[in-house]
């Protein structure tokens, strides 16, 4: 057990070690084109602040997808590339305006960037900036190889379908009209894959199964159909922690039930309240900035009929026998791809804190 949280540390210490390199690249850009320093200075605490210091487990599952592949430990080179390519996720831009748009106060235990002093709303433009990195790093470091064109892809289809997720997650969450009736555990479900599940837990293999040079659709296609329940019940996990895990712990402060959001946790409330308490459901949830509409949420949720936390750890525990079932019917000779990519990327995340 030691071993493996030793193990688990020197990966991730040498996956933050590339970080650096990749930072100097781009600020060398910046200085190349002649900007000014408060520009590169600007450039830089965006970087900082914004991509290492997280969980990094999309980051670190190129990594280890493409080594589960491969069979053998990982060339310099290859550690080189595979790291790049998740360093390209991590870049994560996704969150410095999700946390505008969902007003959030604090991220990986510190503020959100765009409450950071001077910040504002040029996070909107600092977010575009991490997002240009990604293609300036591609052109830069895979340009020459063969499958160029599908990390193109990759990046560019799972981002239109993050954008799509969180467009639904935003209009189905509207500030000025709550109303629950709209909410559905099937709504949820298309939220969900498309603004986690794609970029998250697809991406990451697809890109290592691409530098390892597999090239068959249904290769592919074995990978989404279980990547897309795996992220599913990874964003699950996310709303469950939103209203359940302590700050401290997360690094952020849940904002779910101000916000109004169609999470995992209202719809499961929904269809197990009480007709009074669906009343009071009704009254309080999507009470922006009113922490007591909060608290009154919360206890319905904790209450002994509905009983979010119940539930949510018997849904862990399917989730977990589902997706250990689906990875179990992998066929590794028609497909080239490993168990051990899923039961891998699985095990970062089953039964997470944060
Ligand atoms: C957003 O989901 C997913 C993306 C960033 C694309 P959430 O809004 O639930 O994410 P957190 O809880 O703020 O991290
Ligand atoms: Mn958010
Ligand atoms: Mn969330």
């Amino acid at each position: 057990m030691a071993d493996k949280a030793a193990a688990k540390a020197a990966a991730r210490a040498k996956f933050e070690g590339v970080f650096d390199t990749i930072a100097d690249e781009l600020l060398a850009y910046l200085k190349g084109e002649g900007m000014p320093a408060d520009a590169i200075e600007w450039y830089k605490k965006n970087l900082y602040h914004n991509v290492p210091g997280g969980k990094l487990n999309r980051g670190l599952s190129v990594v280890d997808t493409l080594e589960i592949l491969k069979g053998s430990a990982l060339t310099d080179d290859e550690y080189f590339q595979a790291a790049l390519l998740g360093w390209c996720i991590e870049l994560g831009f996704f969150l410095v305006s999700d946390d505008l748009m969902d007003a959030s106060i604090t991220r990986r235990g510190q503020p959100c960037w765009y409450r950071m002093p001077g910040i504002g709303n040029i996070a909107i433009n600092d977010s575009f900036m991490l997002e240009a990195a990604i293609y300036y790093l591609l052109k830069k470091h895979f340009r020459q190889q063969p499958y160029y064109v599908d990390l193109l892809e990759l990046f560019l289809e799972t981002t239109f379908q993050t954008e799509l997720g969180q467009l639904i997650d935003l209009i189905t969450a509207p500030e000025d009209d709550v109303d629950l009736s709209k909410f559905s555990l099937e709504k949820h479900h298309l939220i969900v894959v498309y603004k986690t599940a794609y970029y998250s837990f697809y991406l990451p293999v697809a890109l290592a199964m691409r530098v390892h040079g597999i090239k068959d659709k249904a290769a592919y296609k074995a990978a989404l159909d279980i990547l897309l329940p795996m992220g599913e019940y990874f964003q699950v996990q996310d709303d469950y922690l939103d209203a359940y895990a302590p700050p401290e712990v997360l690094g952020k402060i849940g904002t779910d039930i101000l916000d109004n959001k169609c999470s995992w946790n209202v719809n499961t409330a929904l269809k197990h309240a009480t007709p009074e308490q669906r009343q009071i459901l009704d009254k309080y949830y999507g009470n922006k900035k009113d922490k007591e509409a909060e608290a009154e949420v919360k206890k319905i949720f904790s209450s002994d009929n509905v009983d979010i936390p119940g539930r949510f750890e018997k849904y862990e525990a399917e989730s977990y026998d589902k997706l250990n079932k689906l990875i179990d019917q992998i066929d590794e000779d028609k497909t080239g791809l490993k168990k051990q990519v899923f039961t891998s990327f699985l095990e970062k995340v089953y039964k997470r804190q944060k």
